[in-house]
């Protein structure tokens, strides 16, 4: 069977490429246990800082995989199905390293649910995202409810949701969903780029603030705060902070070890 998940390394940045071209890129259960696998491959592994998971100009992923779900009848066989399936989108929004999703063309259902699971967006001026699960019978199930309300508020999420509609690169990029629109030609160059940036950060002061910035999501204001403090109190053990701090008064650019 064809390789439909592409890993590859590009100095301190891990790259996952989704490649599932004569489905749109279609999330089936092989290709979300891959992509988790590459993912959580490179979260473990030292040399690689910052991530990118990428599909195709055409299609970042235009959803779930529909073949895997329609002849599943009765929630219990839907939970036994598809509770390990939707578990994927979870595993990538808790991991330890900052994940890019590179974005291009169709960002639909669990293809827009797998994006904003990542950290941050960068798509290109062809993409579009939305949550057209309601027009094949369902609604969302890897999180679209409530990461994009949490984004974009309730009046445009319920609209979404209940209707289908999607949101142009432009749209997003002014809702907050995305980070940044490029021409198609430099998406993917232009997320590997902020990876790079993030990648010559220091490791764990990156991991630390991307903990707490998602932890703001999850919590109340005083619960967050109480967080921030002790993460950023924790920083001070490292010797990247004494680094940091040395080099600012030399007048030189810091050398990060990690530690
Ligand atoms: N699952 C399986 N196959 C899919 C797919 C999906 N989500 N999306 C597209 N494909 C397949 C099509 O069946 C088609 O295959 P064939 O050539 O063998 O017929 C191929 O990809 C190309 O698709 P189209 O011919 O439909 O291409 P198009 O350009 O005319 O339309 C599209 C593109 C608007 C994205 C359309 O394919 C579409 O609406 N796809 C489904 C989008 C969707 O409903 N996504 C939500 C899925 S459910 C979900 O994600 C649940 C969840 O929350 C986890």
């Amino acid at each position: 069977m064809a390789q439909e998940v592409l890993v590859e390394t590009d100095g301190s940045v891990g790259i996952v490429t989704i490649d599932r071209p004569q489905a749109l890129n279609a999330l089936s259960l092989r290709v979300m246990e891959d992509v988790t696998a590459a993912l959580g491959g490179f979260d473990l592994n030292p040399a690689i800082h910052a991530m990118v998971l990428a599909g195709s100009p055409r299609a970042f992923a235009a959803g779930a995989d529909i073949a895997d779900m329609k002849s599943i009848s009765g929630a219990p066989a839907a939970d036994k199905a598809l509770a390990h399936h939707l578990s994927h989108w979870d595993a990538i929004g808790l991991l330890k390293k900052p994940v890019i999703a590179a974005v291009s063309g169709f960002a639909l259902g669990g293809g827009c649910e797998l994006a904003m699971a990542c950290d941050m967006i960068v798509a290109s001026e062809t993409s579009f995202f939305g949550q057209p699960e309601v027009l094949i019978g369902v609604m969302a199930g890897a999180g679209g409810t409530q990461r994009l309300t949490k984004i974009v508020g309730k009046a445009l999420s319920m609209e979404m949701h209940l209707t289908g509609r999607r949101l142009t690169a432009r749209e997003a990029l002014a809702l907050g969903v995305v980070n940044r629109v490029v021409p198609i030609e430099s998406y993917l160059s232009e997320a590997k780029k902020l990876a790079h940036q993030i990648a010559a950060q220091p490791p764990l002061a990156v991991q630390a603030a991307k903990a707490s910035v998602r932890h703001a999501l999850d919590s109340s204001l005083s619960e967050g705060l109480l967080f921030e403090r002790q993460s950023f109190f924790r920083l001070f053990d490292t010797q990247d902070q004494k680094e940091g701090m040395k080099a600012f008064f030399e007048k030189r650019k810091p050398i990060w070890t990690g530690q």
